[in-house]
C-alpha cells in the first residue's frame, strides 16, 4: 500500500480559499451596519482581477471607464454592451470573492425598461456579473425595479455621473446648491425604494455624501465624496500610478507602478541590446552530441 495516496481532511473554511470571505449583496449590507468599510476597486481584465481578490477587495468593479483607461476614449459614452460583457468575463473568471459589478454602458438602459433587463440579463448570463450598475435617479427607477424583478441586484449611481458629461458640460462636482443637493438626497431615496441594493455616490460634497449615507439603508460607496460613505472605489489605474496627465483631486497614488513598469521595460530593452538577456538561466539546453551533430551537417563552427 506504499503507493496510495494519503488523504487529509481540509478544515472547513467557512470564508472560501485562503480565508476570504464570499461577498454578496447582502455582505455588502452587513458591512454597513456593522460600520466595516466597503472596499472596491475596478478591473478589466483577468491577471488583475485575480491580485485584486486575492488581496480581499469587497468588490469589483467592471467600470464603463475601460473606455478611457483600457481603449483611449474621451469619455465613457462609446463604450458598448459587447466591450463591457468581454470584459466581464475575464475578470468574472479570475475573481472567487469579490461582488462583481458590470456598468451598464450608455444606451444599454435608457431605450427602454425591456431593454435595460435584457442587457442586465446579457451581462450576468455572458459576463458572469452578480449586479450591474446603471446612472441616474428618479428618471431610472423603473429600470432598476424592473432589473431586480428578473433576479439582477442593482447597483445605483449618483452625483457626477459620467456618461451625462455632455448635460454637465464636463466633469464637475455636483449637488453644491441648496437644491441640487436636496434632489441628490430625493434621488438617493428614489432608488433605494426602487430596490438598489447599494449606490456609488461620485463627485460630490463630502457632507452631502455623509447626509445621504446616514439616511439610507443600503450602502453607500463613494468617489470624490469623502470618508462619511460606507466605502470607497478607485479606478486601479489611477491608485497605482499607471495613469499620467491630470489626475482627479480626490484620487491617492497608493503606489508607482507606472514607474515601476517604465523602468523593467528599459531595463529590458538596454539588456536586449546588449546581450546581456537572456542569460544561461533562461536558455534550454541540448546534449552536445546532438549540436556537435548538427553542426557538422550545416557546416558551422563546432562548440567548444
Ligand atoms: O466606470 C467606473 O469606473 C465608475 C467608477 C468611477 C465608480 O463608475
Amino acid at each position: 500500500m506504499e503507493n496510495q495516496t494519503k488523504l487529509t481532511v481540509q478544515p472547513e473554511n467557512k470564508q472560501g480559499g485562503k480565508g476570504l470571505r464570499k461577498n454578496t449583496a447582502t455582505t455588502l449590507m452587513q458591512q454597513k451596519q456593522s460600520g466595516d468599510k466597503i472596499t472596491m476597486l475596478t478591473a478589466y481584465d483577468y491577471t488583475t482581477a485575480k491580485i485584486i481578490d486575492e488581496c480581499g477587495v469587497n468588490s469589483i468593479l467592471i467600470g464603463d471607464s475601460l473606455g478611457m483607461v483600457m481603449m483611449g476614449y474621451e469619455n465613457t459614452l462609446p463604450v458598448t454592451m459587447e466591450d463591457m460583457i468581454h470584459h466581464t468575463a475575464a475578470v468574472s473568471r479570475a475573481a472567487e470573492h469579490a461582488f462583481i459589478v458590470a456598468d451598464m454602458p450608455f444606451m444599454s438602459y435608457q431605450v427602454s425598461v425591456e431593454e435595460a433587463v435584457f442587457n442586465a440579463g446579457r451581462l450576468v448570463k455572458e459576463g458572469g456579473a452578480h449586479a450591474v450598475k446603471l446612472e441616474g435617479g428618479a428618471q431610472v427607477c423603473d429600470r432598476i425595479r424592473a432589473i431586480v424583478n428578473a433576479a439582477v441586484p442593482v447597483v445605483a449611481h449618483l452625483g457626477l455621473t459620467p456618461q451625462s458629461v455632455n448635460v454637465f458640460g464636463g466633469f464637475k462636482v455636483q449637488g453644491k446648491s441648496f437644491d441640487k443637493a436636496k434632489q441628490l438626497i430625493e434621488d438617493a431615496l428614489s432608488i433605494q425604494q426602487a430596490g438598489a441594493c447599494a449606490v456609488v455616490l461620485e463627485g460630490i460634497p463630502a457632507e452631502l455624501a455623509k447626509i445621504i449615507t446616514n439616511k439610507l439603508s443600503i450602502p453607500t460607496i463613494g468617489i470624490g465624496a469623502g470618508n462619511g460613505c460606507d466605502g470607497q472605489v478607485l479606478v486601479y489605474q489611477d491608485m497605482l500610478g499607471l495613469t499620467t496627465g491630470h489626475t482627479a483631486k480626490f484620487v491617492k497614488r497608493f503606489a508607482n507602478v507606472g514607474e515601476v513598469m517604465r523602468q523593467g521595460i528599459n531595463d529590458y530593452i538596454n539588456e536586449t541590446k546588449s546581450g546581456d538577456f537572456p542569460a544561461a538561466e533562461h536558455t534550454y539546453a541540448i546534449d552536445d552530441d546532438i549540436i556537435n551533430q548538427l553542426i557538422k551537417e550545416y557546416d558551422q563552427v563546432e562548440n567548444s
